[in-house]
């Protein structure tokens, strides 16, 4: 699939739910309302229309939320789809969690050919953390981490970076990843929905984020890509990989390869645009061969590029959906 840029699509992000046991200060306000359940997609249909996309050369899915593990049945899902990594019909099957169900999910990940996963993960200090995420436990998630490295899953910490929260505590992180063989990727704020907090304030570069961390360690920049807008630096000596993700900063949208399936059926294009396709009627009204006539309009919607900054800092209107309707 080409997007109507020449940017070759190849990767679906899928968000399973809106709903989180969470409720983090930048992600969602406190009295969040979500979409009543007979809008969502089954699991089902969400099943086909992946597969859809995989007939059309989508390599990689990443299930997402929300926290896709509070979906119920989502065992299912996972080994539907995991069967694609083992015909080789998909690349990889990945998921980015909060970190807080995966002593109860691990296995079955790992069983199921997830052998990556993306925890979301801003700060160690138990206080801090029940702060930033309106009451949840930190011990939980480090749990969970360890029953995924356990089952042989390779983990990368998300933190998002915040301005005067968690800049201080960026340097236990890095010891802890390097201790624990983790990747490390710190995330700049998006302005993606109201969530009662002034966005200008909370939001740092990631450059100015991790600036202090060279008063300690040697930071050099190295080529390695991945599938997504990560830049990266190592971090010597402990060897570990801190990737950088700069949607401010620093544009990456140029070599976008993502589609992003939200959990009541639209397809997004962009994080940071409203564009999209609805799915879900017409698949149900259809079946689910509509698919293929709304995905080619959705390929020419894509816009080339985001404009979080002109929404932080300009005139552009703020988005109103939150980041747990499309997923991170
Ligand atoms: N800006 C940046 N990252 C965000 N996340 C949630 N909301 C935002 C936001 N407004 C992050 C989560 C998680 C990933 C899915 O997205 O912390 O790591
Ligand atoms: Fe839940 Fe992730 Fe949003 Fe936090 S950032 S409330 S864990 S979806």
């Amino acid at each position: 699939m080409l997007d109507g840029f020449g940017r070759k699509i190849d990767y679906l992000r899928i968000s399973v739910t809106d709903r989180c046991n969470f409720r983090c200060q930048y992600c969602m306000s406190e009295k969040m309302t979500f979409m009543p359940k007979n809008e969502l997609l089954t699991l089902e249909e969400i099943c086909l229309i992946a597969e859809r996309f995989i007939s059309h050369g989508v390599k990689k899915i990443r299930l997402t939320g929300g926290e896709p593990l509070v979906r119920r049945d989502m065992q299912d899902v996972i080994k539907r789809l995991g069967r694609k990594v083992e015909t080789g019909e998909l690349d990889e099957l990945t998921l980015t969690t909060n970190g807080s169900l995966l002593t109860e999910y691990a296995e079955h990940l790992a069983v199921n050919n997830v052998r990556r996963i993306n925890v979301s993960l801003d700060i160690l200090d138990p206080d801090k953390f029940a702060e930033i995420t309106r009451g949840a436990k930190v011990a939980e998630v480090l749990a969970g981490i360890k029953a995924a490295k356990h089952a042989g899953i390779r983990v990368k910490i998300n933190m998002v970076a915040l301005r005067d929260f968690n800049q201080d505590a960026l340097i236990p992180m890095v010891e802890y990843c390097a201790e624990e063989g983790h990747d490390l990727t710190v995330i700049e704020t998006m302005p993606m929905g109201d969530v009662g907090a002034d966005r200008k304030l909370e939001h740092i570069s990631a450059q100015e984020f991790i600036a202090p961390l060279s008063n300690h360690y040697s930071l050099s920049p190295i080529e390695h890509r991945s599938a997504g807008p990560a830049r990266y630096m190592a971090v010597e000596p402990l060897g570990l990989r801190l990737g950088l993700i700069t949607p401010l900063s620093h544009n990456f949208c140029d070599d976008c390869n993502r589609l992003r399936l939200t959990t009541d059926g639209k397809i997004f294009m962009c994080l940071g645009h409203n564009a999209h396709v609805d799915l879900r009627a017409a698949v149900r009204n259809e079946g689910v061969g509509a698919v293929d006539q709304l995905l080619s309009k959705a390929l020419k919607l894509k816009p080339l590029r985001h404009e979080f900054n002109d929404q932080l800092y300009g005139s552009a209107e703020i988005l109103e959906r939150h980041m747990n309707v499309t997923g991170g």
